[in-house]
């Protein structure tokens, strides 16, 4: 690896005081040298961070020492929105032609799955882990025990990439999520490309993923990691309505409820009404059943045992419009946590294949 990938240890950070910066600010050249122990510092060079060399803006950001590292969009202007809804077409006539992975519920799931994994070990106290770096490529972050399974969602990935070079794979993982919930009915999320790939060096440790076998503080704390209120956090969980959980992947067995590839707001309403009974799995896990063969985690059925998360769930479960706005808006916000955009930056909403008659 060469120097300019490394960071620039925390002693040699504080070299650069809010003071001397300030005392630097309006001279060009200084500025560029602080632009380079920035990247140094952030871990990535110049260019779009996927290799071609290309640069694709300004990176400077203000350097204060101790502050979080920003990392910044930056989105190659060659490339616009019917580039990336052509990346967005490719991973959703994939998703469509490769029904029968898992026992006909698709990669949709999977996809899904992968895009929160890449962006759930964001910690807002430093701006470490999160989407931007695209550090799951990387086998520290791929092999983290939470992660078992998702190497299915980064093969079906691997030839989109290779499709379409110029994406990094922040970018890539994030659109896979934003494509199966999408394809899979559920609502529109606005998307924004700019994350750069960066050096395997940056890649958050293990153990930031969530523990399935906890209550309603453990999952509140481990939300506020991440910025999430109450009312995000009822929202975001109703990702398990897709897909289901694997004995071999996480120890856990069976699906949440009926139709794992259409994104609903069935798991709120199998919340409340399923008759759930506390067992041991093969495993020795301890997970919820319910007679129609559904399951829940101990992190999901602590938002019907918790006081300030129940009222959510039962306005869910009545009314999917209000679960489909919340999820929208906290959904994005998990992409994007992290990441500084400039206002010019741009804001994608694709369309799904069907409303191109594709
Ligand atoms: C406390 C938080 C959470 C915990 C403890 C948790 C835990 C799990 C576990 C144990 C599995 C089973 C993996 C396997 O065996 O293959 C799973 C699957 C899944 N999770 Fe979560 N999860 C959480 C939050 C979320 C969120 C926020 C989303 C989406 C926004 C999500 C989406 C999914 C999806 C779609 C699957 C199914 C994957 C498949 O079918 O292959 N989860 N989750």
């Amino acid at each position: 690896m060469s120097t300019a990938n490394r960071f620039v240890p925390l002693a040699s950070r504080a070299v650069f005081s809010r003071r001397v910066m300030l005392g630097l600010v309006g001279s060009a050249g200084v500025l560029g040298v602080a632009a380079d122990l920035h990247q140094r510092r952030d871990g990535y060079r110049g260019g779009n961070g996927n290799g071609n060399g290309r640069s694709t803006g300004k990176l400077w950001t203000p350097l204060v020492a101790g502050a979080p590292i920003a990392h910044l969009a930056q989105v190659d202007k060659k490339y616009g929105e019917s580039d990336y809804q052509a990346v967005y077409n490719a991973i959703a006539e994939k998703l469509r032609d490769e029904d029968e992975y898992d026992n006909y519920i698709g990669y949709g799931p999977v996809l899904l799955r992968l895009s929160w994994h890449c962006s759930g070990t964001w910690d807002k106290k430093d701006n470490t882990g999160g989407s931007f770096g695209g550090t799951y490529r990387f086998q520290k972050e791929s092999n983290d025990p939470s992660n078992n399974g998702l190497e299915n969602a980064a093969h079906f990935l691997e030839p989109i990439k290779k499709q379409f070079p110029w994406i990094s794979y922040g970018d890539l993982y994030t659109l896979g999520g934003v494509t199966a919930v999408q394809e899979l009915q559920g609502p529109k999320i606005a998307w924004r490309p700019g994350r750069v790939d960066m050096p395997e060096d940056t890649t958050p440790d293990n153990g930031r993923l969530p523990d399935a076998d906890n209550g309603a503080s453990y999952v509140r704390n481990f939300f506020d990691r991440m910025n999430f209120n109450d009312r995000e956090v009822v929202a975001l969980m109703g990702g398990h309505a897709l897909g289901k959980t694997h004995l071999a992947n996480s120890g856990y067995e069976g699906p949440w409820g009926a139709a794992t590839n259409t994104f609903t707001n069935e798991f709120y309403n199998n919340l409340l009404n399923e008759h759930w009974t506390l067992e041991k799995n093969e495993a020795n896990n301890e997970q919820y059943n319910s007679p129609k063969g559904y399951m829940m985690l101990k992190t999901d059925m602590a938002l019907v045992q918790d006081d300030k998360y129940l009222p959510i769930v039962k306005e869910f479960a009545k009314d999917q419009n209000a679960f489909f706005k919340e999820y929208t808006n906290a959904f994005q916000k998990l992409l994007q946590n992290g990441i500084t955009y400039s206002k010019d930056s741009p804001v994608f909403v694709f369309k799904t294949l069907d409303e191109q008659d594709l």
